[in-house]
């Protein structure tokens, strides 16, 4: 699914970024560009940075 329409960039990118060691909204939109042009889809990065942030150390762990 799109999360930045403006960019095309698409959730698998995001989570792709995030487990390559992105932590940040600032080092996502350098990785991916999500957030660069509109806006629009920052709020929805940083969520999915932050449930994906919560669950990795759970996953680690196991
Ligand atoms: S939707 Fe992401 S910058 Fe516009």
């Amino acid at each position: 699914m799109y999360v930045c329409v403006c960019k095309a960039v698409t959730d698998k990118q995001i989570h792709q970024a995030i487990n390559e060691g992105a932590c940040s909204r600032r080092q996502l939109h350098q990785c991916t560009g999500a957030g660069s042009v509109c806006g629009k889809c920052r709020n929805y990065v940083t969520q999915i940075l932050d449930e994906t942030l919560q669950i990795q150390p759970i996953m680690q762990a196991a």
